[in-house]
């Protein structure tokens, strides 16, 4: 039997596991909340994270990771960019020599300023890691809907079997070599859902939210070229593939935690109404560093840094991205 472990119950590891169980695979789930494991387990649905999607399978809920990690070809880290150090130290002595390591986190690690790939590496050998991205809402992954996803890695072989892993005529899987893109593009873009949420409150047009999106992706390429990755990874499914996503969806917690914050609530307030992580309030934090650090405009991503951090209202805040100076499209960097 093959074995998968998720590290995290969530929202979107939930959805992955049901396109593994669906495909005979032995799905081991460990979770720092064992109470909320417990529930899972209890009425084989995640109510907590993916309310309405029922769980058939091989599933093993362990009481620790130690439990989980043995016997898996596959770990899949599924939790917050914030706690994945946290998770590695933790559950990486128990790694099988031979474990593929994913993660599917989309963020940058506050204080450090590390993509998920630079946090991994300080703890194993990157051949053996792939991180996963695109656009994939968990409801509708859970859902059955087909999706498509990019997986990059270091190693091209760790990559395919990844693909191979999850791939069903539902889930489609793209290889893609440009990790630091892929990695950038997904953080980048909770913080533009935000916008995008922000927008919606505002009570604005797709015309609003399709500026958004196009200025978004070319912000999220200034910033990715500058760390390394490459142009045209910005046109793919984890760049503008996931900003449409997230942009455009109710389903997207950025969203509706910037559609709070434009109809006026708290920004903090907003955050805590959601009641699950709200990946885009951390990565503003850091895009607002990451800016001076590699010296590149990020006009949107400072003007939710602003927004969240009461420092601008909303509207002063849409009044200066329009008074921007910048006007030539293309020259983006
Ligand atoms: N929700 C989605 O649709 C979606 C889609 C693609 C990517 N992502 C990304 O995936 C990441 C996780 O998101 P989510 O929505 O699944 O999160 P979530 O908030 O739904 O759940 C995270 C889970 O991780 C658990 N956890 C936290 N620390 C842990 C630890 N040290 N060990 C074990 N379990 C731990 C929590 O108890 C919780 O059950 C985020 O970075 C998000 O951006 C989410």
């Amino acid at each position: 039997m093959r074995t998968v472990a998720f590290i995290g119950a969530g929202s979107f590891g939930t959805a992955l596991g049901t396109v593994l169980a669906s495909k005979g695979y032995r799905i081991n789930v460990y979770d720092i909340d064992q109470e909320h494991l417990a529930n899972v387990e209890r009425d084989m649905e995640n109510k907590r994270y993916l309310p309405g999607v029922k769980l058939s399978g091989d599933y093993h809920f362990c009481k620790t990771g130690e439990e989980a990690l043995k016997g898996a070809e596959f770990a899949i880290f599924a939790l917050p960019a914030q706690h994945l150090r946290a998770a590695l130290e933790q559950h990486v002595p128990f790694l099988e020599d031979d474990t593929i390591v994913m993660n599917i986190s989309k963020g940058i690690e506050l204080k450090t300023l590390r993509r998920m790939s630079e946090i991994v590496s300080e703890f194993i050998d990157l051949n053996r890691y792939v991180c996963l991205a695109g656009p994939s809402h968990a409801e509708q992954v859970g859902a059955g809907v087909p999706t498509c996803v990019s997986v990059a890695s270091k190693n091209k072989e760790a990559a395919l079997a990844a693909r191979d892993l999850f791939s069903t005529n539902k889930f489609k899987v793209y290889y893609n070599p440009d990790m630091c893109g892929i990695e950038i593009a997904g953080a980048v873009k909770n913080v533009m859902a935000l916008g995008s949420g922000i927008i919606s409150g505002l009570g604005y047009g797709e015309n609003t939210s399709a500026a958004l999106i196009a200025r978004g992706v070319a912000e999220m390429q200034r910033l990715g070229v500058a760390m390394g990755g490459k142009p045209e990874t910005f046109i793919g499914l984890a760049a503008v593939g996931d900003m449409i996503v997230t942009c455009m969806s109710e389903d997207s917690r950025n969203f509706q935690c910037g559609k709070l914050i434009g109809s006026g609530m708290d920004p903090i307030e907003a955050r805590d109404s959601i009641g699950m992580v709200v990946e885009g309030m951390f990565t503003a934090e850091a895009l607002h560093e990451l800016q001076d650090k590699y010296n590149v405009e990020l006009p949107i991503s400072e003007a939710i840094y602003e927004v969240i951090h009461g420092t601008t209202t909303v509207q002063e805040a849409m009044d200066k991205l329009f008074t921007w100076d910048r006007v030539e499209e293309l020259n983006a960097f």
